[in-house]
């Protein structure tokens, strides 16, 4: 039996669109893997712990204590409820995440989300050749990316004009660090700037590519 950690992004529950798509590959991979678990994480109705001035000096003495070749801090006040939160991460052998692009970026509680969990130690590590190693490894991760407006990924370039996705790249970027390599990518765009007879086509052709990406999730 295999354990599908779905983390939610919009606070928008039914009239998300990343949602909606994401709940079409869910439903297709339940109807498909019937013994699974599908824990789901609304991070807009969840109280993660919030990383502030206790958490931060933790994490900075796990660091020192890690540099120092002693084991991380001891899972104390907030550092038990982050190491609980990569806990749960670290024992999902498949990850969905979707979210909506705010502000050409991602949403501030999945950012929330990746200041808990990317943690030296916990979720990558240094070796002894001083190169980083991403310690979640051999896990599929599932991005449903929606977005008012469409995108080309990339960074700022004289070409890009005034849009610049820099959502993809960035959520790429975090989950290659911690070790994720089987990144699959479902764009749903654009959900406002065209005709909504457009834009409920786009979402049926989505909607049907998220059933056919999970047959082989
Ligand atoms: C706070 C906020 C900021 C947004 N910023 C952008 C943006 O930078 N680019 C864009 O294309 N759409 C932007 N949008 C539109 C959303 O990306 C779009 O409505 C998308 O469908 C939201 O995903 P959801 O339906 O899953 O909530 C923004 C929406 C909100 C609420």
């Amino acid at each position: 039996m295999a354990r599908l950690l779905h983390i939610e992004a919009s606070p928008r529950g039914a009239d998300s669109c990343s949602a909606r798509v994401a709940g079409a590959f869910l439903d297709e991979y339940r109807r498909r893997n019937p013994g699974d678990e599908v824990e789901h994480l609304p991070l807009f109705a969840y109280d993660l712990t919030a990383f502030d001035a206790e958490a931060a000096a933790q994490k900075m003495a796990h660091i020192v204590r890690l540099t120092r070749g002693e084991t991380g801090a001891k899972p104390e006040g907030k550092w038990a409820a982050v190491t609980a939160e990569i806990d749960r991460l670290k024992s999902a052998d498949k990850v969905v995440i979707s979210t909506p692009m705010w502000n050409f970026s991602l949403p501030y509680r999945l950012k929330h989300y990746l200041d808990v969990v990317i943690q030296p130690g916990l979720s990558f590590y240094v070796n002894r050749k001083g190169e980083y190693v991403g310690m979640l490894r051999d896990r599929p991760v599932q991005l449903v990316i929606a977005s008012g407006s469409a995108y080309v990924p990339g960074f700022p370039r004289p070409d890009t004009g005034t849009k610049t996705d820099f959502l993809e790249a960035y959520l790429v970027h975090v989950l290659r660090w911690i070790g994720c390599t089987d990144i699959r990518i479902i764009r749903v765009q654009p959900t406002a700037a065209a005709p909504p007879d457009e834009v409920n086509a786009m979402l049926a052709g989505k909607l049907e590519e998220a059933r056919t990406a999970a047959a082989s999730f």
